[in-house]
């Protein structure tokens, strides 16, 4: 790792700025609960750099976005480096307003299944209401396929350069996340990432760019990626696939003596080896 991953700031709009001016950027894991997020810290720990962990809807609306604030300050005792905790892919103004009175430190709106007028309307709201508590907003202009977005053709996902602006200019978000042709979860063939697209959006808007459906991009696409303007970039499924695969086989194991924390001992460094890898995979 020649680039320094382990730089503060004085805040996240900071770090941002200077990764994208840099062709640096932010591993970011979606975690669910004090295992996995202290598996990513020890693992950012390991490999020497800052880190953000990311919280879906369906777990602050478990857990509590306050607890699962105060929880990630139990855990930044443990960490070397910065660690930021960031709403990802939150559908609704109320739950993004939730976060940020918790104290995260960033929040996705993603309005990306509206017309772009409401996508911009909405992000609009976030970004108003965030910027008293200086919290980060990221916007999402094109669909991440997988999951539950049906695509049949490229019109369907990738992101339009024309959006892009209007989204970046009229509502004055932080960050882009962009679809430009990958998808959430494993991949059962390489996603076939357009590029050009790519070129042309971050040659237009100056703002750092996301790039979601990180388990399944082969390294040598995230590091292009990289190069070209992606300053985030999400990784989730391969961290929760690796949790249950190995809890469930250390329930089977001990069947009816079963004792979470006893299996998660097993468990955190399977977790460890394959965000260490990822990391390394983005580092560069
Ligand atoms: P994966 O689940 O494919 O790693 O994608 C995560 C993501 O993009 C979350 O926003």
């Amino acid at each position: 790792m020649s680039k320094n991953y382990a730089e503060k700031f004085d805040s996240l709009k900071d770090l941002f700025k200077a990764y994208r001016e840099t062709g640096r950027c932010l591993a970011s894991f979606n975690v669910n609960d004090n295992y996995d997020a202290r598996a990513v810290i020890e693992a950012a720990n390991e490999v020497g750099t800052n880190v953000m962990l990311m919280t879906y809807p369906p777990v602050i609306e478990g857990v509590g976005a306050e607890v699962f604030r105060g929880m990630t300050n139990g855990l930044k005792a443990i960490a070397k480096n910065d660690v930021y905790l960031h709403l990802d892919h939150s559908t609704s103004v109320d739950q993004c307003k939730w976060a940020i009175d918790a104290g995260f430190d960033s929040v996705m709106i993603d309005g990306s299944q509206h017309p772009i007028e409401k996508n911009i309307e909405m992000t609009k709201e976030v970004v108003e209401y965030a910027k008293s508590a200086n919290v980060l907003v990221e916007a999402e202009v094109g669909k991440i396929m997988g999951r539950n977005v049906v695509v049949n053709s490229p019109d369907d996902f990738l992101a339009s350069v024309a959006d892009v602006k209007r989204l970046y200019t009229e509502t004055g978000a932080d960050i882009i996340a962009v679809g430009i042709g990958t998808a959430h979860g494993f991949t059962p063939t390489k996603p076939k990432i357009y590029f050009d697209r790519l070129q042309e959006i971050a040659n237009a808007i100056v703002a750092p760019l996301v790039l979601h459906g990180g388990t399944g991009i082969p390294d040598e696409d995230i590091q292009k990626s990289i190069s070209m303007g992606i300053s985030k970039i999400n990784i989730g499924t391969i961290v929760h696939t690796t949790y249950m695969k190995y809890f469930r086989e250390g329930v089977v194991a001990a069947g009816d003596a079963a004792y979470p924390p006893l299996i998660m001992k097993e468990v955190l460094p399977e977790i460890i080896k394959v965000v260490v890898d990822r990391l390394k995979a983005v580092n560069v």
